[in-house]
Formats: structure tokens, C-alpha cells, sequence
């Protein structure tokens, strides 16, 4: 079949080549939106990647153009219109389960960075300033780590934190058997958020999570936590964020996703003006550690992001059921919206 990848990148190229088998591959490194909708055209699948936009109007013009397939290379489908998709029949299949630990390894990298004052730390190194003054940090061991969304990911790293000692509590719509045998207790969220010292983010992002950690949620939270956010941006309302920063309610943020990241996140923008004032705020914070979305990159999870794109290829051509299908699940909206990035100009 032939096939139109979109944000290609060099890290995801070569792995899907090597997968590809019968199918021919085209690659860009443009993202998916209304205007480069055009260059799937003669293709019947696309590929795509959380920075990319399938939302209802980009949707509409892949039909026309005679794309029925839509594979896409992460877990979150927050970035698609799964509703519009069925209405013009077009099958979507993500991977659901590329590399849980991944993203949950990142996670902790980042918390220990950021609790232990790591970059700070290699900063004064360079100085040659080695005082240790401003480094001190917490033991996790002993401290309460609250986990919102009990999947995959947030599984994952419940046990690297229990690995740790400390007390793992968590919330979620449903009550994962696997946490409850890890002695794992299910709070309210409030509950939560105001016995932990460290919060991770681990739900889809959905119009019930949209904004779900907002000045009343940030309020709730003990003086001083530690919030890990590695599932989508725009869970975490970032006018708030920035609130509970300069009131020193929120001790620290690690931020592997933007709530504004399309646009921004995997491209190069070192020659631009930024006009998100928020995001830049967000970078002065010294308790505040951002990557650019990061947390799948490993060799591991790259080859199985490939392998099961492929397959799930393969299923629909070979007229196969494909697990990986998504169907619209009633009460779950996805968030797919037509988000324009905010740069301007070039510096
Ligand atoms: N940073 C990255 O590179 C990266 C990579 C992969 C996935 N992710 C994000 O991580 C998320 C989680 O991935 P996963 O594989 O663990 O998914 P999963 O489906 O295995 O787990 C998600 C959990 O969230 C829970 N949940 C759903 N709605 C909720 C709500 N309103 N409140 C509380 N909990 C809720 C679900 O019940 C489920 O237990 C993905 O949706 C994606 O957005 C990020």
C-alpha cells in the first residue's frame, strides 16, 4: 500500500523502513494540518504523530483525497476526531503499548533531576562553583507519591516508586486489580492531592481530563509538592501552573509535555521569536524542567512504535481484525481541535 508519513523524523525513519515490508513508504517532516493535508494525495494510509492535527476539517480533506487508513505512531489519540473518522470511514489504529516504561522511566528521570537539583548542580560544575548550598533536595523513600491514571505508564512507574519505598496512592476512574495487589490504595482526587509530596500525570487526555489540575486542584496540593506531568499538556491548566509557582504553593514542576506544544515541540524554532508569553515564563523558573516531549524516545520503543504501525497496516489490508482499532467510546470525547502555534517571525 503506499503510504504518507507525516513528521518523520531521523530517529522514526529508518525504524519504519526496516518494518515496512511490502508497503511503500513517502516521509516529510511536515506536520499534518489543513495546508499540508494536499501531500497525502495517491496515498490510501497516513502515519502520523501526537504533534500532527487530525482534526474534523484536516479529516475531511484526507477523504477526499482518498485516504482511508490512519496509523498512528503513540499511544494518546487525543490529537484525532475519532467521531468525524467513523462518520467518513476511516479507520484509525494506534499502539497502545509500545513501551510503558518509556515514558514512566522519563518520568522519574525527571522528578530525580528536579528534586535533586541535577541540572542546577552541573550548571555550578561548569562554573567551578562548587558550592552545594542551593542543591538540597528530599528522599523519595518514605514520602507519599500520588499517581492520577493507573494505566500502562502510570503502573510503571508506581513500582519504580515503590521500588524506591515510598507510599503509592493513586486515582482513577476505574480500579486497576494490579495496583490493588500492589497494595496500592484509591483515593478521591482531592484526597490525593493533599497527602502527596509527589504528583505524576498519567490519564489520556479527554475532555474530562482537559484542565483537570487547575487553581483548585493546585490549591488542594500539599505546600511544596512536586508535580511530574508526562501524559498530555493541556491536562494541566498552565495559566494556573504559572499561579501556583509564583505563590511557592507547588514546589517544582517537570514538564515533558506543553498544553501549546503544536507547532513548537520536535521542530527547530532556535531562529524565532516565541510569542507564548506563558511558555517562556515557564522556562525561568529554576523548579521548573521542561523537555520537548521526549518521553517514548528510546531505541526500544521506536522499534515497537514501527513494528506495530506496520502490523496494524497489515491486519486492515489482509482483512484481519486489527486490536489496535479505535473505536468513539461513549463518555470518552477526545480533544482534537485546530491549535495554531504561537511564533512569530524570526529573530
Ligand atoms: N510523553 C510521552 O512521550 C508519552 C508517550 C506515551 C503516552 N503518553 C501519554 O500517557 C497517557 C497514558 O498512557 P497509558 O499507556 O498509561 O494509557 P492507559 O490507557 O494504559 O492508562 C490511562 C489510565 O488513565 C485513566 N483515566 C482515564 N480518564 C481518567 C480520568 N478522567 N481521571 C483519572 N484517570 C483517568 C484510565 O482509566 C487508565 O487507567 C497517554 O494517553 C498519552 O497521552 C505520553
Amino acid at each position: 500500500m503506499k503510504v504518507f508519513v507525516y513528521s518523520a523524523r531521523s530517529y522514526d525513519k529508518p525504524a519504519l523502513q526496516l518494518a515496512a515490508g511490502g508497503h511503500a513508504l513517502q516521509f516529510t517532516e511536515q506536520r499534518l494540518k489543513r495546508d499540508t493535508a494536499q501531500l497525502a494525495a495517491g496515498c490510501e494510509a497516513i502515519v502520523i504523530f501526537t504533534s500532527d492535527d487530525a482534526s474534523a476539517p484536516v479529516l475531511d480533506i484526507l477523504h477526499s483525497l482518498g485516504v482511508r487508513y490512519i496509523l498512528l505512531r503513540s499511544a494518546g489519540y487525543d490529537h484525532v476526531d475519532l467521531k468525524r473518522a467513523a462518520a467518513l470511514s476511516i479507520r484509525v489504529a494506534n499502539v497502545p503499548e509500545y513501551s510503558p516504561n518509556s515514558v514512566a522511566e522519563q518520568a522519574v528521570a525527571m522528578l530525580m533531576a528536579v528534586n535533586r537539583k541535577l541540572i542546577q548542580g552541573q550548571r555550578l560544575m561548569q562554573l567551578q562553583d562548587f558550592r552545594i548550598d542551593s542543591l538540597q533536595g528530599f528522599d523519595i523513600h518514605g514520602k507519599t507519591v500520588g499517581i492520577i491514571g493507573t494505566g500502562k505508564i502510570g503502573m510503571a512507574f508506581a513500582r519504580i516508586m515503590l521500588g524506591f519505598g515510598a507510599k503509592v496512592i493513586a486515582y482513577d476512574l476505574q480500579v486497576n486489580p494490579e495496583a490493588i495487589s500492589a497494595g496500592i490504595k484509591y483515593e478521591s482526587l482531592e484526597a490525593l492531592l493533599r497527602q502527596s509530596d509527589v504528583v505524576s500525570l498519567h490519564c489520556p487526555l479527554t475532555a474530562a481530563t482537559r484542565h483537570l489540575m487547575s487553581e483548585t486542584q493546585f490549591s488542594w496540593m500539599k505546600p511544596g509538592a512536586i508535580l511530574v506531568n508526562t501524559c498530555r499538556g493541556a491536562v494541566i491548566n498552565t495559566v494556573d501552573l504559572i499561579k501556583a509557582l509564583d505563590s511557592r504553593q507547588l514546589g517544582a514542576a517537570c514538564l515533558d509535555v506543553y498544553e501549546f506544544e503544536k507547532g513548537l515541540f520536535f521542530e527547530d524554532h532556535s531562529g524565532d521569536i516565541i510569542h507564548d508569553a506563558n511558555f517562556v515564563r515557564l522556562r525561568s523558573f529554576k523548579n521548573v524542567l521542561i523537555t520537548a516531549h521526549q518521553g517514548f524516545l528510546t531505541t526500544d520503543a521506536i522499534k515497537e512504535i514501527a513494528e506495530t504501525t506496520i502490523n496494524n497496516l497489515d491486519c486492515w489490508q489482509n482483512g484481519v481484525p486489527c486490536k489496535n482499532e479505535l473505536t468513539v467510546k461513549p463518555g470518552i470525547e477526545t480533544d482534537a481541535l485546530e491549535r495554531k502555534p504561537r511564533i512569530v517571525g524570526s529573530i
